[in-house]
C-alpha cells in the first residue's frame, strides 16, 4: 500500500530549510514509488494504453526546462538501453520556437515537477495541434500540463517547497527508471528483463541514506573551499557528466557561485583556460569505462592549481578521493551521485549565508515565458 504525503509534510519540523528535509526524504520517495508503480507480482501500474502507444512510437523527445530537463539526460541511457527506442532531450524554451525535424512517429515526455512552466506548456500546445501522443510526468495531479497531455503519470514526491528542486529530480529519474522497465519487460527487451527495478532501487535508496548520514562530513570538507570561491567545476562523462550539470546547477542556484558541468574531455578544448590556483574542480567517477579518463583530466587541472575532490563509487575508489558512494546499478548512478552534489549546494549557499531556500531572482514555478 502507498501512503500520501499529507498537509503535514510541508512542515519543517526541527529542519532549518525546506531543502535539507528534500534532501533527506528521497530514499522514502524511491521506496513510495516502486510501491506505486511496481506490483508484488512482478507487473506494473502504468496505463496499458500509453505503454502500446510507446510502442507505436519510433522516437521519444523529452521535453523540460531547469532541473527536469537535467533529469531527462540523466535518464536517456537507461531508456534507449530498456526500450530499445531512441530518445531526443530538448529544453522547452528552444523547442517552443524551433521545432526540429521529428521522426515519423514521435512521442513527447513533458518532466515538470510543478506541471505549471509556461515554456514546457508552449510546446505541449503545439504537440497536442500537431495531433502527437504525450505524457506529463509531474508532482502536481491536475496541473496544467497534467491536464493537456494524452497521459500523466505522477511523481508522488511530496510538496516540494525549496526553489531548488532535489527530490523532484530523483523522483522523475525513478518514474522513467520504471517506465522503461516495464515497457521493456513487455517488449522483451533483454535490458529491461535483466533490470530487477525492485531490488536496484531499494539498493540506490539505501546507498542514498549511507551519503546522508555524511552530511557533515561533506559540510567540513567543502565549507573551506566553497565559503569564498568566485568559480567551481563539476566534471565527469556519460552518466556522470549529466549529473555534473545538474550539481553545478543546484550550485550556481542557491549559492551563486558560478559554476559550470563539464563533459570532462572537453576541458581540454577551452575550459582549462578558467583553473587557476584554488578552482574547486570536483570530479564524477562512477562509471568503469569514463571513470579513468576523468581521473586523468582531474591530475590535468590539479597540475595547474585547481583544488579537487573527488566523488567515485567504491570499485573505481583511490585512496584520497574525498567521498565514496556504494558501487549501484548503472541505471541507479545519477540518482545516487546527485545527491552529495546537492549537499555540497546545500552547504555552500548555508556558508556564505543565503537563504538556502529562496534564492535570488528565482521561482519555483515560472508560469511566464
Ligand atoms: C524553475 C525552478 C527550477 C525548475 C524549473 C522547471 O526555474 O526554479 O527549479 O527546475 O523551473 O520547473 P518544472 O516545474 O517544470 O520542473
Amino acid at each position: 500500500f502507498v501512503t500520501e504525503l499529507d498537509a503535514s509534510d510541508a512542515e519543517k519540523g526541527a529542519y532549518p530549510f525546506y531543502m535539507m528535509k528534500e534532501i533527506d526524504e528521497q530514499p522514502a520517495v524511491l521506496r513510495r514509488l516502486t510501491q506505486e508503480y511496481a506490483n508484488l507480482d512482478g507487473s506494473f501500474s502504468f496505463d496499458a494504453e500509453l505503454l502500446a502507444e510507446l510502442q507505436a512510437s519510433d522516437r521519444i523527445y523529452i521535453v523540460a526546462c531547469g532541473t527536469s530537463y537535467n533529469a531527462g539526460w540523466a535518464s536517456k541511457n537507461a531508456l534507449e538501453a530498456m526500450m530499445n527506442i531512441p530518445v531526443e532531450v530538448h529544453l522547452s524554451s528552444e523547442l517552443g520556437y524551433h521545432m526540429p525535424l521529428l521522426s515519423s512517429k514521435p512521442f513527447f515526455i513533458f518532466l515538470t515537477q510543478s506541471g505549471e512552466t509556461a515554456d514546457s506548456r508552449q510546446v505541449l500546445v503545439k504537440v497536442n495541434e500537431l495531433g502527437y501522443p504525450s505524457l506529463t510526468i509531474t508532482n502536481v495531479a491536475g496541473s496544467t500540463l497534467s491536464r493537456e497531455a494524452k497521459y500523466t503519470v505522477l511523481l508522488h514526491a511530496g510538496p516540494e517547497i525549496a526553489v531548488a528542486s532535489t527530490k523532484a529530480y530523483t523522483a522523475q529519474i525513478t518514474v522513467l527508471n520504471l517506465l522503461a522497465k516495464a515497457y521493456g519487460n513487455q517488449n522483451g527487451v533483454k535490458a529491461a528483463k535483466e533490470f530487477d527495478v525492485v531490488h536496484e532501487l531499494g539498493l540506490t535508496a539505501t546507498a542514498m541514506e549511507a551519503v546522508i548520514t555524511e552530511k557533515e562530513t561533506i559540510e567540513s570538507s567543502v565549507k573551506s573551499i566553497l565559503a569564498s570561491t568566485r568559480n567551481a567545476f563539476y566534471i565527469g562523462r556519460g552518466e556522470d557528466y549529466y549529473v555534473a550539470m545538474e550539481a553545478a546547477l543546484k550550485l550556481k542556484e542557491i549559492s551563486y557561485i558560478q559554476a559550470e558541468g563539464f563533459a570532462a574531455g572537453e576541458l581540454k578544448h577551452g575550459t582549462i583556460a578558467l583553473i587557476e590556483k584554488g578552482t574547486p574542480v570536483f570530479g564524477l567517477i562512477n562509471d568503469e569505462v569514463t571513470g579513468p579518463h576523468t581521473r586523468g583530466n582531474l591530475k590535468e587541472v590539479e597540475s595547474r592549481g585547481a583544488e579537487t575532490f573527488v566523488i567515485s563509487s567504491e570499485s573505481l575508489a583511490k585512496v584520497g578521493d574525498q567521498l565514496i558512494l556504494a558501487d549501484v546499478h548503472p541505471y541507479c548512478r545519477a540518482l545516487l551521485a546527485v545527491v552529495p552534489t546537492q549537499l555540497i549546494a546545500y552547504y555552500a549557499s548555508l556558508h556564505r549565508g543565503y537563504d538556502v531556500d529562496k534564492p535570488r531572482n528565482l521561482a519555483k514555478a515560472v508560469t511566464v515565458e
